[in-house]
């Protein structure tokens, strides 16, 4: 049987820490909380308004829509990470689940905002633009947005440059390369915009 790379179990335990250490201002929280917020101008919350955030983790994201008076879904596939967003998040709908897997049967409806943040590098490309196609077409209300932040880059030239430069802290994960991600998007019949927040972050907007 095949191992898997990426259990749930190796996310209970850093949802202890996990707080501090989006913290930090270097490599790969660089521009976490820009990140976050840039979701939140672009998401544009309000009243009543459907958000369903895959990979809550301890609920940093989801907490920003809280003010907007969302109607909030939050999900992740860590009982630890959810167990810290749900102290944080007392009005919103848990679901644990792994994205990788089949789709909740209580998750089988459409949302006007679907967002994610530093999640999606866990799959490699085509598995990416799979699961946004599917969110897309079959999650999202007419004119509704996918909103992903995450551990960015241009392009590929500019990810070794920044690995080169910061040394023992670069890890290999499937980062986003904005010029390759786009291309893959928009020839699966998506629309998407790119906004670069830091030397390694940035925010897509994708939509039908
Ligand atoms: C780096 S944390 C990001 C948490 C939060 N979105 C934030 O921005 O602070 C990644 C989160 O994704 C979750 N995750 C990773 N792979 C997942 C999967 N296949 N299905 C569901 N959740 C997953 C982890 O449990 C973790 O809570």
């Amino acid at each position: 049987m095949m191992t898997d790379p990426f259990p749930s179990s190796d996310f209970d335990p850093w949802a202890q820490t996990y707080d501090q250490d989006v913290q930090q201002s270097h490599f790969p929280f660089d521009g976490y909380d820009g990140a976050l917020n840039t979701v939140i101008e672009l998401a544009k919350p309000h009243t009543g308004m459907s958000v369903l955030d895959l990979g809550t983790g301890t609920g940093n994201l989801a907490v920003r829509f809280v003010k907007g008076n969302c109607d909030l879904w939050c999900t992740d596939f860590s009982e630890g990470m959810l167990e810290k967003a749900r102290e944080k998040l007392p009005t919103a709908h848990f679901v644990l689940f792994d994205l990788r897997q089949d789709w909740p049967a209580e998750l089988n409806r459409r949302f006007d905002r679907i967002v994610s943040a530093y999640v999606f590098h866990h799959f490699e490309l085509d598995a990416k633009v799979e699961l946004c196609k599917k969110l897309v077409n079959d999650h999202l209300t007419e004119n509704g947005k996918l909103i992903i932040a995450d551990i960015s880059f241009l392009d590929a030239k500019t990810m070794s440059n920044y690995a080169e430069s910061i040394g023992d802290l670069w890890e290999e994960e499937f980062y986003w390369l904005a010029d390759e991600s786009v291309r893959a998007m928009e020839s699966a019949g998506m629309k998407v915009t790119y906004q670069r927040v830091s030397a390694c972050a940035g925010v897509y907007v994708v939509s039908r």
